[in-house]
């Protein structure tokens, strides 16, 4: 027997069935029938009868744990309730911002299991630009509290840096710097990792951070200095650090963890705004990492991107922006933007030892905007 259906569902069948669609003669008003042999299909598990609807009203648990002197026992088996009806979808809550931070007790440290050891970046020496606000300030906290031996900032802005150095020394109680650095700078940066080699020994990680946007520019109108300054600063600025940076962990001999923040514009192209300059710097930070880390491998120096989706920091803070955050918002299946401390976990595991396979990889973490 054929497979009925009412024609206002046919075309998305003709979509699944992929099979020629046969009108029947006899069917009032029209119905169409598509072939026994090309219709969509489904196998369900042989356990359950066909069109039968699992609905248990508890639901068996078995926990295996251990005593309070940590051997194990036998396992603990209850059921629980099934509540009738679907739970009640509750709207997020916004985390609020954690401003504490707590570094990693080393007594902690030695009593963690191997796998929690490597996920650490105890003890390295850790570089990371544009750590004056945002979401390399976070990363950097991240990093204090996940057991880093000092953590220096590089940043433009030399009052807020000074002061993100000035709290995260003050309430992690370790080694904390600010370098006023501009990342355009070849020289100063230079003159930078030099002093950081001498005051730590040679960096193992650097996250590059620092980086600017520039959104709704028409590119027949965008200004070329403005499209030079923005090349610049995020792509030629994630080049002149991680050469620096590079250089200086080859020249200790050291395995290091480069961390370049590029973008999910890099792979994709945002909507609404019109901001060709943005995404193509993006894309050349991805690229530039993934050859870096095919060139740098021999040097046990390790390469990798995050690409983050639309954070909620101070660069999209703009009143001009409101209308646009609805539409960026309705376009990512979380329905919201990333926090600003979004990026730690994977930032941490990027820089640790967990990540020693790693290498040329460009991370999207997106709340799934790039899913659609
Ligand atoms: N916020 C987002 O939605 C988003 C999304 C994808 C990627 N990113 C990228 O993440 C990175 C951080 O963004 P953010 O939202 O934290 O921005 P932010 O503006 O809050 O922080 C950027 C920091 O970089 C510093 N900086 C800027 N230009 C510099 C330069 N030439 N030299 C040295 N320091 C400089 C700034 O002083 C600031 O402290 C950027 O590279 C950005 O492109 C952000």
């Amino acid at each position: 027997m054929g497979f009925v259906l009412a024609r206002s569902a046919v075309s998305s069948v003709r979509l699944a069935a992929k099979g020629p669609i046969i009108r029947s003669a006899l069917a009032k008003p029209a119905i169409y029938r598509i072939p026994v042999q090309s219709r969509a299909f489904s196998v369900a598990a042989p356990m359950f009868k066909k069109n039968e609807v699992i609905k248990e009203t508890e639901v068996p648990v078995s926990i295996y744990s251990p005593d309070g002197k940590g051997v194990a026992t036998g396992p603990d088996h209850f059921s629980i309730p099934v509540k009738a009806g679907a739970t009640p979808v509750t709207a997020p809550v916004e985390e609020a911002e954690n401003e504490d931070v707590v570094p990693l007790d080393p007594k902690v440290y030695k009593a963690m299991s191997p796998t929690m050891q490597k996920m650490t970046v105890m003890g390295k020496v850790i570089i990371i630009t544009g750590g004056a606000r945002g979401l390399g300030n976070h990363m950097a906290r991240a990093c204090a509290e996940a057991g880093a031996k000092a953590v220096v900032i590089f940043d433009a802005n030399q009052e807020l840096g000074d002061e993100a150095a000035e709290e995260l020394h003050r309430k992690s109680g370790i080694d904390v710097s600010f370098f006023k650095v501009d990342v355009r700078d070849g020289n100063a940066i230079n003159a930078a990792v030099e002093q950081v080699v001498d005051l730590y020994g040679a960096p193992d990680v650097l996250v590059n951070s620092a980086g600017i946007a520039d959104s709704n520019i028409k590119a027949e109108t965008y200004d070329p200095a403005m499209f030079r300054r923005l090349i610049d600063i995020n792509l030629t600025g994630s080049f002149l650090m991680a050469q620096s940076v590079g250089r200086a962990m080859m020249a200790a001999g050291k395995p290091g963890s480069i961390i370049l923040v590029a973008s999910m514009s890099g792979s994709i192209v945002n909507y609404p705004q019109e901001q060709s300059c943005y995404n193509a710097s993006k894309a050349g930070v991805i690229q530039f990492g993934k050859s870096l880390a095919a060139e740098w491998a021999k040097y046990s120096i390790r390469v990798n991107c995050i690409s983050p989706g639309y954070m909620d920091t101070a660069l999209n803070k703009v009143p001009a922006l409101d209308a646009q955050k609805k539409i960026w918002r309705s376009l990512t299946p979380q329905d919201r933007l990333g926090a600003v401390d979004d990026l730690n976990g994977l930032c941490v595991f990027l820089a640790s030892d967990a990540s020693s396979f790693m290498t040329g990889s460009n991370v999207l973490i997106d709340g799934g905007y790039t899913l659609y």
